[in-house]
């Protein structure tokens, strides 16, 4: 059993000449026992230093962190029974790959056969057992990663905690590599906390997913929550591949029904009747700036699509094509508003080109623009 309950956590780096400055901001997040955790959030949003504290590497401003119910904030990393895995591996360069895993039981005094035990069984699971003579130097950078792993795996840690520990490969390496520690995770049934910018490796690895944003928690959820149903703007935008698209625009009453009508755009302003749950969330709203969001997949080619709903389709000019072999991926403009559509690999388009687009309102979202919140 081992889960992880973050309260109020703050961190506030002392200013070097100037003011101090706070870089993680009194967030609260459970990780359940056995539970794959990613922290996810672009450069400087805090994942490493919230990790760092959890480590017990970096000193706690303000609130607590506990494991199993047990305050650590006075307690030493060497006393938390986690286990750390760096971006940089931070192996000891002279020494082989057996030793390298073997040190950190050494330094705790365990007995030779059970050191020996343990390093056996992770060098297996990690497929490093032809490489246990070998220095760091001789190894390439996966099998130097799976090292690092190995070393926590041996302490049989409560939590591990990983720090972007595939971003030093090449991205073959790195989908492999992934896909070895979630099945490690499966195996060791083990409570993990993955820290990366990458939100594939989010979706992908994490059971939940926590994302931030300049040392705040903008939303946790699992993968297909925080994708289907993003709280902001801000992960609405940041989770998926292309992202998001946002038309910025008003709402006015059409009938029984609300319309979407874009702003910015005074020749021919985009308008979208929207269904009954867009125009039941956003009724408050009419007459008031808002943002709607709909995903690339949700724009789709009208020549492609059975009975095109009047109402949703819009004539919009095509800037650039570009087929991915599985799909295309569109670059429209509406003349105020650039948006993207995934469609199908056989349609072909021309750049300038005018085409009628559908856009499905199943999963689209209403956002408050002042909030920045979904509506
Ligand atoms: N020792 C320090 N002194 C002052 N500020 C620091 C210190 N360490 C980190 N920071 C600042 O704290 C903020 C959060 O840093 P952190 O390393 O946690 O970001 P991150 O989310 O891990 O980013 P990245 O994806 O680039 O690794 C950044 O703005 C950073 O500049
Ligand atoms: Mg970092």
């Amino acid at each position: 059993m081992a889960n992880v309950l973050i309260e109020n956590l703050v961190k506030i780096y002392p200013g070097s000449g100037g003011p101090d400055v706070k870089v993680v901001h009194g967030i609260n997040l459970e990780i359940r026992d056995r539970e794959f955790m990613v922290l996810v959030g672009p450069s400087g949003c805090g994942k490493s230093t919230t990790l760092r504290m959890v480590a017990g590497l970096e000193e706690i401003s303000g609130g607590a962190i506990s494991i199993d119910g047990r305050v650590v904030n006075n307690v030493l990393p060497k006393d938390r029974d986690i286990a750390m895995v760096f971006q940089n591996y931070a192996l000891y360069p002279h020494m082989t790959v057996y030793d390298n895993m073997a040190f950190g039981l050494k330094l705790r005094k365990y007995p030779d056969v059970e050191i020996d035990a343990r390093v056996r069984e992770a060098s297996a699971m990690l497929g490093l057992d032809a490489y246990l003579d070998r220095k760091p130097k001789a190894l390439s950078g996966g099998q130097r990663q799976r090292v690092a792993v190995g070393r926590a795996i041996v302490r049989k840690p409560k939590v591990f905690l990983f720090d972007e520990p595939l971003s030093n490969l090449d991205a073959k390496m790195r989908v492999s590599t992934r896909t070895e520690i979630s099945k490690l995770h499966a195996r060791l049934g083990a409570t993990m906390i993955y820290v990366t910018h990458d939100q594939v490796e989010a979706m992908t690895m994490g059971d939940r997913i926590c994302v931030m944003k300049d040392g705040h928690i903008m939303q946790v959820a699992t993968p297909l929550e925080l994708y289907n149903r993003p709280a902001n703007l801000f992960v609405a935008g940041f989770i998926g591949s292309p992202p998001m698209n946002f038309f910025r625009g008003t709402l006015q009453t059409d009938g029984h029904a609300l319309r979407f009508v874009e702003t910015n755009n005074e020749e021919a302003p985009v308008a979208i009747v929207l269904d009954e749950r867009l125009s039941a969330l956003g009724r408050g709203h009419v007459g008031q700036p808002v943002v709607f969001g709909v995903r690339p997949e949700d724009v789709q080619d009208a020549t492609t699509v059975a009975h095109p709903d009047p109402g949703r389709t819009i004539e919009v000019t095509v800037e650039i094509s570009e087929p991915m072999g599985a799909e295309t991926f569109l670059y429209l403009t509406t003349g105020a508003n650039n948006f993207i559509a995934r469609v199908g690999p056989t349609d072909r388009f021309e750049s300038g080109q005018r085409v009628k687009v559908t856009l499905k309102l199943e999963n689209a979202h209403l956002f408050n623009p002042a909030t920045e919140q979904v509506l």
